[in-house]
């Protein structure tokens, strides 16, 4: 049986859902508007830009800023990303490797089985990180153009440059390529919202107003449906039962990494499944995520917990009311402290969309965003 649940990526056909988001990503794509994606942890952002950029069949490059801390990693993942496109973009060559050295005159470059490579000038006293990136970008741009194509540069876990010694001045040097070259469009993604918003929406800072912004949501049930059914006949012989679906639902509350670790769980089992064995496949997911959940709690300030112990049994939309601050025993003060601070670390959500399958989950609602928590917290 083919994995019907990722853990990774959920690519080709396994990806599910996002009609809307897929085509307006790719709108804007073909527009050459710039885009950041943004959302909790986990929603499929880095699926979703690999599913549109790889449907779309145009150059790209997908640059994974994951600990790159420093100006050397930022400049050679950047470097190394721009081979990838160039490669794509012309037929690498000795004859177009002496054309590409002119047009980047700064840079080494070299041919390898890949296609073309850069090699920074690191270690040596005249590193410019700023320098070699513009340039690097500067020159993907102007082959494109000339090639008459747009390249899709893929910027993820993009938060973590800002670490980098001269984080502003690159972010500076990519605003002004991207400001000015049509060739190259930009989509930038990161698994920390609220540090990537720090980057995208503060006046004070290059990217400010620079793309269009994509907040991701939940998916819907409707959507799985055809396509847990799929599966279900392919491991059972035939579809489970309404029941068992909704229980599906129920559990994982349209998570889409909570979605795949409860359908691989069950899938373990020859057994065709009712709700029971849901339940008890979400039991075992919460016994291989115990130490990971305990981990996001245990180092909150008490108040914290508190209202996450709370919001995890009864769900509320008007938090701050007379009666739930009653019941918490928190100051109105209090609580609106805690609230902003688990809403910033996306430990708690405000329930953007309603879902038939989701009866209870209510628009407005502040609830605890990983389900599995939420179920842990509720059985204490
Ligand atoms: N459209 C989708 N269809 C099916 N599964 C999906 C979809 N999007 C995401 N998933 C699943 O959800 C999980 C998270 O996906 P992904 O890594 O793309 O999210 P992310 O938002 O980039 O995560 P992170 O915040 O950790 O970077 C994976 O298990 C993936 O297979
Ligand atoms: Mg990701």
């Amino acid at each position: 049986m083919k994995d019907y649940f990722p853990a990774r990526l959920a690519t080709g056909n396994r990806f599910c859902n996002r009609v809307r988001e897929q085509a307006l990503l790719k709108h804007n794509i073909e527009l050459g508007r710039h885009m950041v994606l943004v959302s909790p942890r986990r929603y499929g952002k880095s699926s979703l830009v690999h599913k549109v950029v790889g449907d779309l069949k145009m150059p790209a490059a997908y640059i994974d800023f994951f600990m790159a801390h420093d100006d050397k990693a930022v400049t050679s993942r950047i470097l190394q990303g721009v081979g990838t496109v160039l490669s794509q973009i012309i037929p690498v060559t000795h004859k177009t490797l002496q054309t590409l050295e002119k047009t980047f005159s700064r840079l080494k470059l070299s041919i390898t089985v890949h296609g073309v490579e850069f090699s920074a000038a690191y270690g040596q006293k005249e590193f410019d990180a700023v320098a070699e990136i513009h340039d690097a970008l500067k020159g993907l741009a102007a082959i494109a153009a000339k090639a008459e194509k747009r390249a899709v540069i893929f910027m993820d876990e993009f938060q973590d440059i800002i670490n980098a010694e001269h984080s502003q001045e690159i972010q500076g040097a990519l605003r002004s390529i991207a400001q000015a070259h049509d060739s190259i469009v930009f989509v930038f993604s990161g698994s920390s919202r609220h540090l990537l918003l720090d980057i995208f929406d503060d006046r004070k800072k290059p990217f400010y107003m620079l793309c269009d912004k994509l907040e991701l949501e939940r998916m819907t049930s409707e959507h799985y449906f055809s396509y847990v059914q799929k599966a279900a006949k392919e491991k059972w012989g035939k579809p489970i039962h309404d029941i068992t679906y909704a229980e599906f639902i129920r559990l994982t509350e349209l998570h889409p990494f909570y979605v795949n670790l409860l359908g691989n769980q069950l899938c373990r089992s020859e057994k065709f499944p009712n709700a029971a064995a849901v339940l008890q496949a979400w039991q075992e997911c919460l016994e291989m995520e115990r130490r990971r959940l305990v981990a996001e709690v245990e180092h909150l300030a008490l108040n914290q917990q508190k209202v996450m112990k709370f919001l995890a049994q009864h769900p509320v939309t008007e938090a701050m009311s007379q009666a739930v601050l009653g019941q918490i025993s928190l100051s109105s003060a209090s609580m609106k402290q805690c609230l902003t601070a688990l809403l910033q670390r996306d430990l708690i959500y405000q329930v953007a969309f309603e879902d038939p399958l989701l009866p209870l989950v209510k628009k407005g609602q502040y609830r605890v965003l990983d389900p599995l928590l939420a179920f842990s917290l509720n059985q204490y």
